[in-house]
């Protein structure tokens, strides 16, 4: 059963190119084809079939009942949408304990579901477990502040890294996941001036939801974007289907916010 697609052109040595040059790099989620082909038609750079479909897709309450099957099955529906954009997958809760079980499943992620990049949560616990992944050949995105698998032990959806030492931290863990191999990071509802001052320590590219705008890069959850989030919506999210826009004209009008700049604005950012 294999899902491979050609190597993308979005790759990520092009990401982090475009750190370089200075050029916002745009991601969104989408767990399906219709949707996966609209943010593509929209200009983004990458999409993400998160966990997040446990919610707006399964509609749990956490992310915390997915499987790395059912991450595979939306992989597969995704990634049958795009051609070019970076497909990336996350690795759900407790798919990734130590090394050979985050090995194995990345590999399912990647053979199964065609996944060119796999994301997971957390710090200081993935030190060991990143390096390992990356010296074989499997790109990983790691994420740091929120990381909403663990919604249980903190007890909600907060902003991360408001008190110095959690923010010296998160500063101390992104560098070291950097050095070890990761290829990319995605930092969640951080305060804006400690995203930009890892944005700014890491060689490798940043991408934000609810960091700030200083981020290389801002991701946001599809129905989120094009308005179709059912009851609360984040305080870092914009809907961009205002004026009942349809969904590709809402993800080009977020594209090119976020890659000039107008997005996020002072109101979507934490201090
Ligand atoms: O699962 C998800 O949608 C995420 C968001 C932070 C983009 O990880």
């Amino acid at each position: 059963m294999s899902a491979q697609k050609n190597i993308t052109a979005k790759t990520l040595p092009a990401l982090r190119e475009m750190k370089r040059a200075g050029e916002k790099i745009v991601c969104v989620t989408a767990y399906d084809a219709t949707f996966a082909a609209l943010a593509e038609e929209a200009g983004v750079d990458v999409v993400l079939v998160g966990d997040s479909l446990g919610m707006v897709v399964q509609g749990h309450a956490s992310t915390v009942p997915v499987t790395v099957d059912d991450v595979i099955y939306h992989l597969r529906a995704a990634g049958r949408g795009i051609s070019h954009a970076l497909l990336m997958g996350d690795m759900p809760f407790m798919s990734y304990t130590d090394a050979p079980m985050a090995i194995a499943n990345a590999a399912r992620l990647m053979r199964e579901g065609g996944a060119c990049a796999v994301k997971l949560e957390g710090g200081e616990t993935q030190l060991d477990i990143v390096p390992q992944m990356s010296r074989r050949g499997i790109p990983v995105c790691a994420h740091l502040g929120l990381q909403p698998q663990s919604v249980h032990k903190i007890g909600g959806y907060r902003v991360q890294g408001r008190e110095a030492a959690a923010a010296e931290r998160m500063q101390k863990d992104a560098v070291a996941l950097g050095e070890g191999g990761a290829d990319m990071l995605l930092l969640e509802c951080v305060p804006a001036a400690l995203a930009k001052r890892i944005t700014q320590s890491v060689d490798i590219p940043v991408i934000g939801i609810g960091a700030g705008a200083d981020c290389d890069g801002q991701i946001l959850v599809m129905h989120d974007a094009v308005g179709l989030t059912r009851g609360h919506v984040p305080k870092f999210a914009r809907d961009f289907s205002a004026q009942k826009k349809h969904p590709l004209a809402a993800l080009k009008d977020y594209v090119q916010a976020a890659r000039d700049g107008d997005f996020p604005a002072r109101e979507h950012c934490f201090d």
